[in-house]
């Protein structure tokens, strides 16, 4: 079944002071709203703990940034998504445009990454988006077909309700600069037909934006028929400004 999600991805940002100032401040924005939205925060994994702490007793779900695509072993500095579970997570984010440019993701590893996910008991919340160059020579569609096939390769339609695609445009994250709601939408119905060919329910799952969502824009991104939601980086660091944003009714 389609959710209407709303993801706080916070990045390497924050300190506990932020954390201890923030977490309380949006959870008692978000206990005021009657919108039927799931809110997930995925602070930095270090402050999971606290972050669980603050939100006990609340709707808001916690998840982690990253996993690693091994459940355990000599892997320093690693977490492995049984890690995340036993820390309270109920989500996990793999495939993110800046773990796939800084650190080499491929689509394989992120598939290895996703079935970690699943074996845990998490929900994976797989990120794809284009880059610049690629929607300027017309490749948006193509790119991001294949970041699909390639992390949801082996994945089984029962599966497919612990999976949530959020779609990134890499030029619009951290930049100001927004897909038009109507070009996000448009990606966002290709997503569901490549999802559905590769056999998936693309109906039924919940599909995310993310880049540069703003209090300003976040409305009508949300009011197109095939965007149930977002993932949010900067303006999550302001509690007014997510609280805003979850505030925006999603079609
Ligand atoms: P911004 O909202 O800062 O553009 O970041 C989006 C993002 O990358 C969320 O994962």
């Amino acid at each position: 079944m389609r959710r209407k999600i709303v993801a706080a991805n916070w990045k390497m940002n924050g300190s506990l002071e932020l954390v201890q100032k923030l977490v309380p401040a949006v959870r008692d924005g978000v206990a005021a709203l009657d919108n039927g939205l799931e809110v997930v925060i995925m602070p930095p994994s270090i402050y999971l703990g606290q972050v669980r702490e603050l939100l006990s007793g609340s709707s808001i779900a916690v998840g982690v940034q990253n996993v690693a695509q091994w459940q355990s072993g000599a892997y320093t500095g690693e977490i492995a998504a049984g890690m995340a579970a036993d820390a309270g997570c109920q989500y996990a984010l793999v495939g993110h445009s800046e773990r796939r440019q800084l650190f080499d993701e491929t689509d394989e590893l992120v598939a290895g990454k996703v079935a970690r996910i699943l074996e845990s008991g998490l929900q994976a919340m797989v990120c794809v988006g284009e880059t610049l160059e690629e929607r300027e020579s017309g490749d948006a569609e193509t790119v991001v077909c294949r970041q699909l096939e390639g992390a949801l390769k082996g994945l089984s339609a029962g599966d497919a309700s612990k999976v949530i695609v959020a779609y990134e445009p890499v030029w619009a994250i951290g930049t100001g600069k927004t897909a038009t709601a109507e070009d996000a939408q448009a990606m966002h119905e290709a997503i569901r037909r490549k999802l559905v060919e590769l056999g998936l329910p693309g109906n039924a799952m919940s599909v995310l934006y993310g880049g540069s969502v703003k209090p300003d824009n976040a409305a009508a991104l949300f009011a197109k028929p095939d965007i149930d939601g977002g993932l949010i980086g900067g303006a999550s660091l302001k509690a007014e400004d997510f609280i805003a944003i979850c505030q925006a009714g999603i079609s």
